[in-house]
């Protein structure tokens, strides 16, 4: 008897084994057939499957890990293998400033998978430097893709509307030139190995407060000329493979639901070819999210699954929207090393990134104050170090923008390497501080909300005194952090009470003594400086600059490296000022359901420029140890024709060799609509100019950069007048001007009507 089912079960495995390699045979697989036969072929449900990602599972103390196949741990999402077609899961891993992976495989500590923490994007915005920042995305790529990750859930570039948006410091700027340009280059670069990128959050995400569903109330110019402009330029000039919508609804339509947002604009006006993505756990309705386009759910959850099969079973979902969602699905895969079978390495150039992280992290530093020639400092100084984040360096904001390092270095640190000696007393001091709070409170892997810093050192003024005494000169950091899931408050955006009264002791001392206070900004996003900045020699604001903070900050500080960053953001006299102070972060103000954008396109610069609010420092602004010329403006020519191209030269008049951002505004003669007094539509940097020597940059305009968005009439419209080309060191130093005409107005793109709002937005006018 026993033999006899014994034999049946091992007949009826052949005839199942038969079956299959017999069913496999008709299958069409991936990579050998077109995407839609293999659609056509797909059950239902394994349609759902491939439209959402595998899940989440969540890891103690309140970190959330992706599954990612137990390939990649600490990924943060992945997409559905489905075999019987071919189909490979693939790996999304955060994010904007480096691979965010878990740094030790459970079971083996034998082997480290730390990543490179990239200086954040603020800080590469501010070199403006494009070939630096596709270079850093070279480094980086290489970085994902031997880690085994297919997809990088960056760049971030939301504008910098607010400065308290606590996830600022992932952005690049509150311009959408300088965002698009600088996106552009990250996608090239990263793409350029083969991995993907995710341009993120598809659109309006510009504060962290409700973010999941406040509504963000917008005019469609301002949406098309500040918040969506950014996208474009990215998209048009590097085809991200990935794009992510957003948490929060645009005009009341979540954006992933949104078929204006990610079908006529993104798609069939920008020519988008890749796939979109949610935010995870975003949007409300899946039904809806795929009949916008959005086509890949994240990380995924079974209920949704459901949802998309009973909505083509009762008709509310045609099948056909779903199969070009799963084909979009399916034609990013095929893009991917995991369907390629790369065989990464686990074990990328960990010291040549950290080498360009050094780099790129100096180049975008920016210098905001330099009285007396203060810097740079001669080696082999003794410096007072003050401030907890001179010890304890911040390289980056937390949340899914952080990065798991194995190392970083402090400002201490790269003094120290670089010749000069830090005060041991002060040092003992600080790092007992740090140590005793380290033990009070261990380091978390994921924190959502304000991040926690070490509080300050509450020094008294004997010890300010002595420091004084024993050493050359004093260098202060001040320290901010934020990260996803909060935004800043005023309080933050201020320095305290202690904190001024600090800057005061410290510089009363040194300066009784002739000797100098450096201040160093070690944050990232926009604070308060008029009502301390007298009393430092110089500035010099580091951002969060990576792994390798320290050396980068002694790179400059020493004169190594010539600053040459120059602000992406405007840094007001106070927080009042910033056009949305009123209505950010919405209403009501503890949990906003709607903000309401009424300063329409007077975003940064274009505000306090137009209306004449002066500035602590302005966008473009940023100071150099020498010094540059500018001369011989030409325009190709005096009328706009198809182009128009503005080339200048730049000198290095000064005794050190440096490099020059050059900025190019236009002003555009005022037709029928508002329009900002200059807008930056071009920008360049010189090479390193030794003294004496000059470069000559070419800038070029084409006619959407002469346009603004009528609503009316739905188009990019460049009106004819007299247009002036100025030439600024900042936006509010203007080195040369020159005027041009355009004779006849030109219809630069006629769009949808799309976004509209539903409520009138009483829009700040001139
Ligand atoms: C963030 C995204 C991130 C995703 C995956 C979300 O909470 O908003 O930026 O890529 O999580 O970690």
């Amino acid at each position: 008897m026993k033999t006899v089912q014994f034999r049946e079960v091992i007949a009826f495995a052949f005839l199942l084994v038969g079956q299959a390699a017999f069913s496999q045979e008709k299958l069409p697989q991936l990579g050998h057939a077109p995407v839609g036969e293999i659609v056509k072929k797909m059950t239902l449900e394994e349609k759902a499957s491939v439209i959402a990602g595998t899940g989440m599972r969540f890891q103690g103390h309140g970190t959330v890990i992706g599954e990612a196949d137990g390939r990649v741990p600490g990924a943060a999402g992945n997409t559905m293998s489905l075999t019987r077609f071919g189909i490979p899961g693939t790996v999304l891993s955060d994010g904007p400033a480096g691979v965010r992976i878990d740094p030790f495989h459970k079971g083996d500590s034998s082997k480290s998978y730390y990543a490179t923490a990239w200086p954040v994007g603020t800080l590469l915005a501010s070199s403006w430097d494009t070939s630096l920042v596709k270079k850093v995305g070279i480094g980086f790529g290489n970085e994902i893709k031997e880690y085994g990750v297919d997809v990088i859930l960056a760049p971030g570039m939301n504008i910098q509307r607010n400065p308290l948006n606590g996830r600022n410091f992932e952005y690049f700027s509150e311009d959408p030139y300088v965002s698009g340009y600088m996106a552009a280059a990250m996608v090239n670069g990263i793409q350029s190995n083969g991995v993907g990128t995710s341009i993120k959050h598809f659109a309006a995400n510009n504060q962290e407060s409700n973010r999941n569903s406040v509504s963000a109330i917008i005019s469609e110019r301002a949406l098309r000329e500040i918040y969506l402009r950014g996208f474009e330029i990215a998209v048009r000039r590097a085809q991200p493979m990935t794009v992510m919508s957003s948490y929060n609804k645009i005009n009341g339509t979540y954006t992933s639901e949104s078929n204006d947002l990610l079908t006529k604009i993104l798609r069939e006006e920008w020519g988008f070819k890749g796939m979109v993505m949610t935010d995870w756990f975003g949007g409300h309705d899946p039904v809806a999210q795929m009949k916008a386009g959005n086509d890949l759910l994240e990380p995924g959850t079974p209920r949704q699954q459901q949802a998309i099969i009973d909505a083509v079973k009762n008709g509310t979902l045609d099948v056909k929207v779903l199969d070009q969602n799963v084909e979009r699905v399916l034609t990013y895969i095929l893009k991917t090393p995991s369907f390629k079978k790369y065989n990464y390495s686990n074990l990328p150039d960990l010291k040549a990134h950290a080498a360009l992280a050094r780099k790129a992290a100096a180049d975008g530093m920016v210098l905001l104050k330099n009285n007396n020639a203060a810097l740079p400092l001669n080696k082999g100084l003794k410096v007072a170090l003050f401030g907890i984040a001179s010890y304890k360096t911040i390289t980056g904001g937390t949340g899914s923008g952080e990065v798991n390092v194995a190392y970083v270095v402090s400002i201490e640190d790269g003094l120290s390497h670089t010749g000069y000696t830090p005060d041991q007393g002060l040092k003992s001091k600080y790092d007992a501080q740090i140590q005793d709070d380290l033990k009070a409170h261990p380091k978390k892997m994921l924190t959502l909300g304000t991040p926690r810093l070490v509080p300050e050192l509450d020094l008294n003024a004997n010890d300010i005194q002595k420091a004084a005494e024993q050493n050359d000169v004093a260098i202060l950091t001040i320290s901010r952090n934020a990260g996803e899931g909060a935004d800043r408050k005023v309080a933050d955006f201020n320095l305290s009470d202690a904190e001024k009264v600090q800057v005061k002791t410290i510089a009363d001392a040194f300066h009784a003594k002739s000797k100098k206070l450096i201040i160093v900004l070690n944050i990232g996003g926009v604070i308060e400086t008029v009502s301390w900045k007298d009393n430092a020699d110089a500035i010099l604001l580091a951002w969060q600059p990576g792994l390798e903070a320290g050396n980068s900050v002694a790179d400059v500080l020493s004169g190594s490296v010539n600053p040459s960053g120059k602000l992406a953001q405007t840094f007001p006299v106070k927080y009042e000022d910033v056009p949305s102070a009123k209505s950010f972060p919405g209403t009501p103000v503890d949990r906003p359901a709607e903000s309401i954008y009424n300063e329409g396109i007077y975003v940064g610069y274009r505000y306090f420029n137009t209306f004449g609010v002066k500035t602590a420092y302005p966008f473009g602004y940023g100071l150099s140890y020498t010094k540059f010329a500018y001369s011989n403006l030409k325009l190709s020519s005096p009328v706009f024709g198809k182009k128009l191209a503005a080339s200048i030269t730049i000198t290095n008049t000064g005794k050190v060799a440096g490099k020059e951002v050059v900025e190019l505004y236009v002003s555009a003669p005022h037709v029928s609509l508002d329009k900002p007094s200059e807008e930056l539509k071009a920008f360049g940097k010189t090479g390193l100019l030794k003294p004496g020597q000059s470069q000559t940059l070419t800038l070029t305009l084409n006619p959407k950069d002469l346009a603004s968005f009528n609503t009316s009439a739905s188009a990019w419209i460049a009106n004819a007048g007299k247009y002036v080309v100025k030439i600024g060191a900042s936006s509010e130093d203007i080195k040369l001007s020159k005027p041009f005409s355009l004779v006849k107005s030109i219809t630069v793109e006629k769009v949808h009507k799309a976004l509209v709002p539903q409520v009138a937005i009483d829009e700040l006018k001139k």
